[in-house]
């Protein structure tokens, strides 16, 4: 018990925790239960001692020995899109590759082709159906991207979508532009390089935070990339990559480089490139559904990234190509099984360094006085159990904002 200055009263006490994940110093408190006002974490502590401190407190939420930690933060998605492209991973069940159904105008095309097409209102319902799901397990923050307008209106119809469902969805949203997602089929490459780094950046930079590339073959080069990236951050944006996902182009350490927040994906990435990442204090966010769905050997090495200090993350890449998956208990027994985590790191990944990843750490990703009671309740006893019993939604409350959703 710390000793600080105890509000008279607290308007919920989630008590009778197996354990209490603070993702701060305090680590795991067996028994642990945490003290909320106005949707904020007042303090956590033993259950017995909060129950003392706070002895009419109106709302005694029981958690009846389940695992009680923080609400998981996405911070990759692209959650508005129209369409889906279960018949691509029949082709590539087939044997074609992502990359080569991207080049010959599918892939991220098709998904553009619907975008296009759909009205804003039924992206909308689309992105609520979705963000919903993703609060059932266990989310509470989302950041969600652009990049299947490829085009001034498509792209803006997207992002005012995702700003719709911040306002109107109880998940915090963070959104990102990527217009930089690949190069439309219609227009020249040159031509669409030059309109993404000109003035609509101001245009755009009024509806998103962040400025993301897909620095990839089929995508953009680590030149181009460059560009993309000073222009952006000239706008005012801050900025995040799509590095590494299939080929090495050292588009991490440009991320370094450019000061960027976070390198997202990393299978492919040199030593030289790790360093510059730990230098920057770049987060590394991986996205191991990616190599799951497309069934793909290689996945990104945590080891790597933690033996140089790098803060690793863990995030969904919810998108209808690469990973159709809501769920980041998924994503903690994929970072476990495939990417070299440990339970206890992976947990961390899900919550406080995917918040470091959207710059949004301040205020959540850790259960601790003054950041948001962004909370859930999971059936099982411990972290190791996450992985352990992968596959199925172990949540059985998501608490966002100090209420329960
Ligand atoms: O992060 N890599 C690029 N973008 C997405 C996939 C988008 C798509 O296939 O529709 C990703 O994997
Ligand atoms: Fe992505």
């Amino acid at each position: 018990m710390t000793d600080i200055d105890h509000p008279k009263q607290v308007d919920s006490i989630i008590v009778n925790s197996s354990q209490l994940l603070t993702m701060t110093e305090s680590g795991a408190i067996p028994g642990g239960a945490v003290a909320v006002q106005d949707g904020v974490v007042i303090e956590t502590g033993k259950t017995e001692d909060l129950l003392r401190i706070y002895p009419e407190c109106p709302d005694i939420i029981d958690a009846e020995n389940q695992l009680v930690m923080p609400g998981f933060v996405d911070c990759h998605t692209h959650l508005v899109f129209a369409g889906e492209r279960s018949g691509e991973m029949e082709m590539r069940l087939k044997g074609a590759s992502y990359l080569e159904i991207l080049k010959s105008g599918g892939g991220i095309h098709s998904t553009v082709r619907a975008t296009r097409d759909a009205s804003a209102e039924e992206l909308f319902n689309l992105g609520m159906e979705r963000i919903n799901r993703m609060a059932r397990n266990g989310t509470t923050t989302v950041e969600i991207k652009s990049g299947y307008g490829l085009d001034e209106e498509t792209e803006l119809k997207m992002l005012k979508v995702a700003r719709k469902l911040s306002a109107e969805h109880p998940l915090d949203v963070i959104v990102t532009y990527l217009g930089a997602h690949t190069v439309p089929t219609e227009t020249d490459r040159k031509e669409y390089v030059r309109w993404l780094t000109g003035s609509s950046l101001e245009t755009f930079s009024e509806y998103a935070e962040f400025f993301d590339v897909f620095c990839e073959e089929g995508a953009f080069s680590l030149e181009e990339t460059k560009l993309l990236l000073d222009a952006a951050a000239n706008a005012g944006f801050r900025l995040k990559v799509h590095a590494g996902q299939f080929n090495d182009l050292g588009a991490a350490g440009l991320a370094a480089s450019s000061g960027a927040i976070s390198a997202d994906h990393l299978e492919n990435i040199g030593d030289d490139d790790l360093d510059l990442m730990a230098e920057a204090g770049t987060v590394a966010v991986l996205l191991p559904g990616v190599p799951f769905f497309l069934q793909s050997p290689d996945y990104p090495d945590a080891r790597r990234f933690i033996e140089r200090g790098i803060p690793v993350a863990l995030a969904t890449d919810f998108n209808p190509g690469s990973c159709p998956s809501y769920s980041m208990q998924m994503m903690i027994a994929l970072g476990v099984f495939y990417c070299g985590l440990t339970a206890d790191e992976a947990v961390a990944a899900a919550t406080l360094n995917a918040a470091k990843a959207i710059d949004r750490e301040d205020q959540t990703g850790s259960l601790e006085p003054g950041k948001k009671a962004d909370i859930i309740i999971l059936d099982v006893k411990s972290a190791g159990e996450l992985p352990y019993y992968f596959g199925t939604n172990l949540v059985t409350k998501t608490i966002k904002d100090g209420v329960l959703i």
